[in-house]
């Protein structure tokens, strides 16, 4: 197995190095790219940490190489957002990052389950699409938008409300990552609720990032709960490959009725996706919250359409 972290010497490519290191199965390799110069020093000391996963660093010059023989590539790269910006303001930058590295996905490792945590997620995920059809490579089951923090901060925030242990909590979150397109599943999550702790709930889930964002004041948003969350992901993406089976939520294009692109639980297998899993009935509340989604989803899944075809 050889997992590709793009962007490996970064906020979030870091702690997921770390992560991944210390949680891969034995005899994964580890490959670590990134433009910064810093790389093959985070490859050298993470490959101190005694565990059975060979990590390599890679610069600049040898993304192919990085990831020629791919099994997945989880992709990180690109700027955070600052105080006063949405996730849709780091378009200008990441979507041209996101559009390289999958250039090279689809050239080198056609066939590698892709996910793609780089912001706008709601925007990269539809150019990384566009760019692997391009190439003629694009399987809709091997393509995945992170969402993974999204559920982890509605399990904490609930569990810290309710307080039981946020590790026994699965919530289902659906729609995509970014402001109102978040929609977590209270309803579904075996408590009960009053009618303001919903709104309050779904308000903090749906702007949790912002929240990192102010707090860092500047220095950037979420990086370590993101990387914890990515690895989770990836923890998935593997059972699935080694038939396993397991499920996430995860933003894929799945013929859904909403949007061309919408996040919802999935089933991993060997081929990426093995089957989109219905997210049940929603309260009144949630289906007005996601009837007023679906202009902004797909706003941003045509932004990124039309930045990878024009
Ligand atoms: C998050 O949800 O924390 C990330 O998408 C980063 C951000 O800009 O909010």
């Amino acid at each position: 197995m050889k997992v590709v972290v793009l962007g490996a010497a970064g906020g979030i490519g870091q702690p997921l190095a770390l992560l991944l290191k210390n949680e891969l199965p034995a005899g994964t390799e580890l490959a670590l790219f990134d433009i910064a110069p810093v790389v093959p020093g985070v490859a050298k000391d993470l490959s101190h940490i005694p565990t059975p996963v060979k990590v390599d660093g890679y610069g600049a010059e040898q993304l192919d190489d990085a990831l020629t023989g791919a099994d997945i590539v989880l992709i990180p790269a690109g700027v955070p957002r600052k105080p006063g910006m949405d996730r849709s303001d780091l378009f200008n930058v990441n979507a041209g990052v996101v559009k390289n590295l999958t250039d090279a996905v689809a050239r080198n490792c056609p066939k590698a389950l892709l996910a793609i945590i780089t912001n706008p997620v709601n925007t990269t995920v539809a150019i990384a699409a566009e760019v692997l059809k391009k190439h003629g490579v694009y399987d809709p089951k091997r393509l995945f938008g992170v969402t993974t923090l999204d559920v982890i901060r509605a399990e904490t925030f609930v569990a810290d409300l309710k307080g039981v242990d946020p590790c026994s909590l699965s919530i289902t979150v659906i729609g995509g990552h970014s402001g109102t397109t978040i929609l977590p599943l209270l309803s579904q999550s075996g408590f009960s609720f009053s009618a303001e702790e919903v709104a309050s709930l779904t308000d903090r889930i749906q702007n949790a990032g912002t929240e990192v964002v102010q707090a860092k004041a500047g220095a950037g948003s979420a990086t370590l709960s993101m990387a914890l969350a990515a690895a989770r992901f990836c923890r998935a993406l593997i059972k699935g490959l080694q038939g396993e089976g397991a499920i996430e939520c995860a933003y894929v294009e799945s013929g859904s009725p909403h949007a061309r692109f919408f996040a919802q639980p999935v089933r991993f297998g060997k081929s990426g996706v093995e089957e989109v899993l219905p997210y049940g009935s929603l309260s009144a509340y949630e289906q007005a919250a996601l009837d007023g989604m679906l202009d902004t989803l797909k706003g941003d899944i045509d932004k990124g359409v039309e930045f990878a075809t024009s």
